[in-house]
This record gives structure tokens, C-alpha cells and sequence, in this order.
């Protein structure tokens, strides 16, 4: 049976960094409020004429560096994003065109900020069942593009960026499961409640913003992360004390302490970029890897336990051996 296996990670952000300080003065806020109910002091944006495809064909250099693959030998490209460059054809057929690939299936996932995890899920089944051997899976966005920057309650929050995973077919796992939920029941409490075949004149005068209700999202996001987590390793027949590092969605430190501690996860054990990047959507969980790989905390033979949550709702985990 095949298996897939992580080969390389790459990230990338923008060059363009925003402050707690330079938020306060555009909105009534301050840097106190938003670190102490976020954690977050800073988030990269993108400047005007940088698309999320931009981001991701940075991200995929990066990741090239490793020396690893090369883009002739990607035969699947899967790019989760909720903020995709053109409404079609996909990023991800726009990425393929600039990376010289040629005929592989190239296609977007959007499952919000729990988009990543759905595209490696999706990337993992077509490696093991030989559909492919090896597949770009990437999150990617622009989100600062959906943010209104006068709404203080949302515009603290997000951030843009690109992070990527090279998956390849293997003998041994790899990625051990995956686990992906939806419940559109709660549709309303995040959301962008505009596109393409509702106001679509909201999109074109460019007020497509996020809405969301903060505090409900807060309570639902620590119980499904909790939940499918417990999901990941109990399939896994895993104790929480054979997790090396636990790398979840960077929406806000204190979702991320309130899941680490119910699940008994100490924070030496927790990968957390969010200080550094904001809510960048699909792509903080690659971020976040990438970044624990590069400063050499996560090391080849790990056992990572990934989580996301997002709009939809959307949920998922990931049991892995890096
Ligand atoms: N600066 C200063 N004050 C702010 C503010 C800001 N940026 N945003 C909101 N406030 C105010 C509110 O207006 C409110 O004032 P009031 O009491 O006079 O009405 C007060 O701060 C408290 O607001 P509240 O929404 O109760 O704060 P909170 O402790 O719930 O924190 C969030 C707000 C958004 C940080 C928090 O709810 C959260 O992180 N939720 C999850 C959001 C998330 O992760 N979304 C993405 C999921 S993928």
C-alpha cells in the first residue's frame, strides 16, 4: 500500500508589515488590547498588485530549495485558498501554468481557515490510492483583500501569506489520518456574505468583508478542535504524550491555549506563529510548519498532531510522522 510522506516545506510572506502600533492609528484600537485577547503583535499584507498566486509561487521556490523535487516531478497540485486571484480559472491552474508543469489535475480547495487540511486529506487520498506520487499541496492567501479596514473587531485579526507541503508517495506513513468535518449550520457566524451569484455588485465596488460573530466563534473553535483532535489519536491509538509538537491554526493564542490544555498538550509542545503572522486563513498551519522546520525544532521523525478550524464551519486534524 502506498503512503505519503512530507518531503519539503516552503513559506513565504509578504514583505509589507503591519503593526498593532500602526492599526491604533487607523482604528480605535490599541496594542495592548489586541495582543491580550489575541496574541497577535504583528501580520504581513500584501501590496496592492501581489495576488495569493504570487504568494504561493513564492512559497513553492522556497520550498525548492531543499533540492528535493523538482516542478517536473509534481503530478497533482491542490491550492486551499478562500481568496482565490481571478474567480476562474482556479489558482491553482494559474500556479501550474507558471511552474512549467503540464497536464497534471490542478485544482482549488476552500474550506476557510480548515481549508489546508482538507487539501492535504484530498492530496494524501490520491497518492494512496496511486493516483499520484507527488503533489503540491498549498495554502495561500490575500485575506487582507476581504478585511473591512475600518471594522476594528475583524481587521485586528488577519494577515496575509502562502505556505506550502510537498507530499510523495512512500512506503511507510507519513501521514498516519486525517480527519475533516463541516457544519454549515453555522454559516452565519463567519462569513463574507457576498460572491458571485449573490451581490456580486458588493464584490465589484470591493465591500466584500468578513463578518463574524467573535465570541461564539470562540467557544465553538476550542470544542471541534479539542474534539478532532481526541479523533486523530484515538484512531491512531496514540497517548497525548507521543506528540511531539502540536501545530494549529493560528487564529488566536487563546483558542491555541484553551485546546493545548484540554487536550493536556504542554505549550513547549505547540508550534505558535500567530505572534508573528496573524490569521493568515489557509495558509497559517504550513506557515507555521515551515517555520518550526526551519529554525530546526521540528526534525525528521516527528510526530505532529495538525488542527484547523474555520468558516463553514470547517474542522480538521492531521496524524503525521514528518
Ligand atoms: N480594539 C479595542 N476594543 C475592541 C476591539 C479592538 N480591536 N474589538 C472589539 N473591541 C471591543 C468591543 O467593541 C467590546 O466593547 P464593549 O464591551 O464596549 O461592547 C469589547 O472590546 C469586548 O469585545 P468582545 O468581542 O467581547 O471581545 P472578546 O474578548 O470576545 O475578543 C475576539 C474578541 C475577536 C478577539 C475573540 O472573540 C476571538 O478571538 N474570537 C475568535 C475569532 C476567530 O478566531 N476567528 C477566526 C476563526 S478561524
Amino acid at each position: 500500500m502506498s503512503f505519503s510522506k512530507i518531503i519539503a516545506t516552503g513559506s513565504y510572506l509578504p514583505t509589507g508589515v503591519v503593526t498593532n502600533y500602526d492599526l491604533a492609528k487607523m482604528v480605535d484600537t490599541s496594542h495592548d488590547w489586541i495582543y491580550s485577547r489575541t496574541g497577535i503583535e504583528q501580520r504581513h499584507i500584501a501590496h496592492s498588485d501581489e495576488t495569493t498566486c504570487d504568494l504561493a509561487e513564492q512559497a513553492v521556490y522556497a520550498a525548492m530549495e531543499s533540492g528535493r523535487f523538482d516542478a517536473t516531478d509534481i503530478d497533482l497540485i491542490v491550492v486551499a485558498t478562500t481568496t482565490a486571484d481571478q474567480v476562474f480559472p482556479s489558482t491553482a491552474c494559474i500556479l501550474q501554468e507558471r511552474l512549467g508543469i503540464r497536464n497534471s489535475p490542478a485544482f482549488d480547495v476552500q474550506a476557510v481557515c480548515a481549508g489546508f487540511l482538507y487539501a492535504i486529506d484530498i492530496a494524501d487520498k490520491f497518492i494512496r490510492t496511486n493516483c499520484a506520487n507527488r503533489a503540491l499541496v498549498i495554502g495561500a492567501e490575500t485575506f487582507s483583500r476581504i478585511i473591512d479596514w475600518t471594522d476594528r473587531t475583524t481587521c485586528v485579526l488577519f494577515g496575509d501569506g502562502a505556505g506550502v507541503v510537498v507530499l510523495e508517495a512512500s512506503g511507510t506513513p507519513g501521514i498516519h489520518s486525517t480527519h475533516l468535518r463541516a457544519n454549515g449550520a453555522y454559516k452565519d457566524l463567519l462569513s463574507v456574505p457576498v460572491g458571485v451569484s449573490r451581490n456580486f455588485d458588493q464584490v465589484i465596488n470591493g465591500s466584500a468583508y468578513t463578518q463574524m460573530q467573535g465570541g461564539e466563534v470562540f467557544k465553538i473553535a476550542v470544542k471541534c478542535m479539542e474534539q478532532i483532535a481526541v479523533e486523530a489519536l484515538e484512531a491512531n491509538e496514540a497517548a497525548v504524550d507521543q506528540v511531539d509538537w502540536m501545530i494549529p491554526h493560528q487564529a488566536n493564542t487563546r483558542i491555541i491555549t484553551a485546546t493545548a490544555k484540554r487536550l493536556g498538550i504542554p505549550m513547549e509542545k505547540v508550534i505558535v506563529t500567530i505572534n508573528q503572522h496573524g490569521n493568515t486563513s489557509a495558509a497559517s498551519i504550513p506557515l507555521a510548519l515551515d517555520t518550526a522546520v526551519r529554525d530546526g525544532r521540528i526534525k525528521t521523525g516527528d510526530t505532529i498532531l495538525i488542527e484547523g478550524f474555520g468558516g463553514g464551519f470547517t474542522w480538521g486534524s492531521a496524524f503525521l510522522t514528518f
